[in-house]
């Protein structure tokens, strides 16, 4: 998946701009700048979430196994359901674990042999199975914040999605929580390709393959902030050899 010169807007406010990224297959790549320099915003465009958003609107082109998936007839649905996205604070809908899991599949109309077997590999593959197992009647919002955060991983991957997005996933979890799900990640990582939005410069170190660093640059005229992409590397490279100041100043903590 890439972006090729993405701007995003809200209305006349321009975002983001300028975007040119490359998000490598079966690869994690981090997110990380400032509050306000337009993470979320790209994040949103990578599935045509801002679709949903009131006056959002995205130039440029976002690339998906080279189709741009804001062309005219692209469903906007299929979209999402091949990229999907799990959110800040676990979002379960209020039902069942087991029904939570089942939904997309059967809202989206999938073919499924057994659904119980997609339920249980979904939970399998989130790392939640053996803790739910035995209750998967029981509501959803019975679970822990990381147990309802996993199932929330967990359902993304039912609808067999090709890309995860996620848009600071463990701000919300404890930490032994957010090493569980660190840890899946790197599972995740050898069938999906991940792209995450995250605060946590150690866990962008620890968990991203690839890092690109966002400032927000305020316009002379008009004082309105708009997000740029500063650098792209390889994490290490980002962390330990950036090339740009900006870059050096915040993950040094001088800035942000
Ligand atoms: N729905 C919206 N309507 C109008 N402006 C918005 C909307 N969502 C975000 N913005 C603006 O776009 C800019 C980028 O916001 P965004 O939420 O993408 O930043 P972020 O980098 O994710 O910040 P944070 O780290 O705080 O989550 C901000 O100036 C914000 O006020
Ligand atoms: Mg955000």
């Amino acid at each position: 998946m890439s972006c090729k010169d993405v701007d995003v807007y809200y209305g006349k406010f321009r975002a983001v701009t300028g975007v040119n990224l490359e998000f490598g297959r079966n690869e994690i790549t981090a997110l990380i700048g400032p509050s306000g320099c337009g993470k979320s915003t790209l994040l949103r465009s990578l599935n045509r979430m801002n679709d949903l958003v009131d006056g959002a609107r995205v130039d440029g082109d976002v690339l998906f196994m080279g189709e741009d998936i804001y062309r005219k007839g692209v469903d906007p649905i299929e979209v999402r359901r091949r990229i999907g996205m799990v959110f800040q604070k676990p979002n379960p809908f209020p039902k069942s674990i087991y029904d939570n899991i089942a939904y997309g599949p059967r809202v989206t109309g999938m073919k499924v042999d057994s659904m119980d077997d997609l339920v249980e590999e979904a939970l399998t593959k989130a790392v939640l199975w053996d803790e739910v197992k035995d209750k998967l009647k029981q509501s959803a919002f019975g679970l822990s914040g990381g147990q309802q955060q996993r199932l929330c991983i967990a359902r993304t991957i039912a609808v067999k999605p090709d890309v995860i997005l996620m848009d600071e996933p463990c701000s919300a979890l404890d930490p032994i929580a957010t090493m569980r799900i660190e840890d899946l990640m790197q599972e995740l990582r050898q069938d999906y390709t991940i792209v995450i939005v995250t605060h946590n410069m150690q866990q962008a170190a620890r968990v991203a393959d690839r890092t690109a660093f966002f400032t927000a640059l305020a316009d002379k005229g008009t004082g309105d902030r708009t997000g740029v992409l500063v650098e792209f590397g390889r994490t290490t490279q980002i962390f330990e050899d950036p090339r740009d100041q900006r870059t050096e100043d915040y993950i040094s903590g001088r800035f942000g």
